[in-house]
This record gives structure tokens, sequence and C-alpha cells, in this order.
């Protein structure tokens, strides 16, 4: 019980495809067929609608962090909720489990777990972007280092649950991984992107 609750509220609770559904609103239509296709902040930026890629960063970083604080509440393991919204992001049953990349929901995931961490992978994240200016290079570091820095602070269990996302991240990002290879990634806030 201790596992089924967590993975099944927080799976339900981070499959809620927030850019999705603030760019349908907006009359912006479908988000997966702008710029790199996905469904999460960097790409609703690519709208030229700076409030929704900020709504969309602090609704999908929220529900990460809403499942692990939920989860901490009730007495249920935290670091198997935030994972399993970070899955549920990813892998959504709504849209045939195609989902996010899940950047913001493994950050808000982070700081709801165990605030320094969280602060070190939102702090990574930004230290990155600000030089490079590169959505995913700012995300994969970010999600590279977080896990040792889990170990580092004495938890291990978070640091497991941190590595598993992390695994994850990177094989959402392999298109990204390519571009940036190539020089062709687009830098945040360019209007277009690649095609995944
Ligand atoms: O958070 C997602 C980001 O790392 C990459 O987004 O749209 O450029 O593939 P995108």
């Amino acid at each position: 019980m201790s596992y089924v609750l967590p993975l099944v509220l927080g799976y339900l609770l981070g499959s809620v495809p927030f850019g999705l559904v603030l760019t349908k609103a907006a009359g912006l239509g479908d988000i997966r067929q702008v710029g790199s296709g996905n469904i999460g902040a960097t790409n609703v930026l690519r709208t030229g609608r700076k409030d929704l890629a900020l709504a969309t960063l602090l609704l999908d970083g929220g529900k990460g962090a809403i499942a692990v604080v939920a989860a901490y509440a009730l007495g249920w393991r935290p670091e198997i909720a935030g994972a399993a919204a970070f899955l549920g992001h990813c892998f959504p049953v709504w849209l045939g489990f195609r989902g996010g990349k899940g950047v913001a929901t493994y950050l808000g995931t982070l700081l709801a777990l165990w605030f320094p961490a969280g602060v070190f992978a939102c702090a990574t994240w930004l230290g990155v972007a600000f030089v490079s200016r590169y959505s995913s290079l700012s995300a994969l570091v970010a999600a590279a280092a977080s896990p040792v820095a889990l170990f580092a602070m004495g938890k291990p269990a978070f640091a497991a649950a941190a590595a598993f996302m992390t695994v994850l991240i990177f094989l959402r990002h392999r298109a990204n991984i390519a571009r940036l290879l190539e020089g062709a990634e687009p830098k945040i806030g360019a209007a277009k992107g690649g095609s995944t």
C-alpha cells in the first residue's frame, strides 16, 4: 500500500499535460505541432506567450511538488510519489503515453523532496542556461548532477529515485542531444525548434 497509492495518485497528477491544456485554451492550437513538438514550457515559449510558458513551468513543476508534499503528509514514500508524477508527465495515458520530457516536474519533485537538492538543481539549470542559452543542455547537466548531490547530502533513496528520472530525462532528450552535437539545437526563446 505504501507503494501503490503514491504510484497511482502521483501518476494521475503528473499526467495532466498543462502545456497542452493552456495553449489549447488560449486558442493556439496543438502545441505538439509547434517547434520541438514537446508539451513543456520551453516549447510553449516558442509560441511567443511568455505568460503561458511561465504558467506551464510552474504547473508542471507544481504537480511534482504536490505529489511529494501529499505523500509526506500521508506517510507515503515521497520519492515514489514524485517519480510517479514524473512518469505521468512523460507517459500520460490521456495522450497515448506520449508526453513531455519531464524537466519541470523533476525540478518540482526535487524541491519538495529535499529542498537543498531542488535549489541545487534549479541553480545548475539557471547557471548553464545563463551561459549556454540551451534549455535542453541545462536540463541534462542539472539532471546529471542532482542524483550525485542528493547522495552527497546523505539521501541515498532520494538519489536513487532521481537517478531513475535522470536516465529517463536523457532518453527523452535523444533528439536534443543529437541537435546539440550538430550545433542545430535552438536556443531559449528562438521561434522554431526541431521536430522531436
Ligand atoms: O524541458 C525540455 C527542454 O529540456 C527541451 O525542450 O522543446 O527544446 O525539446 P525542447
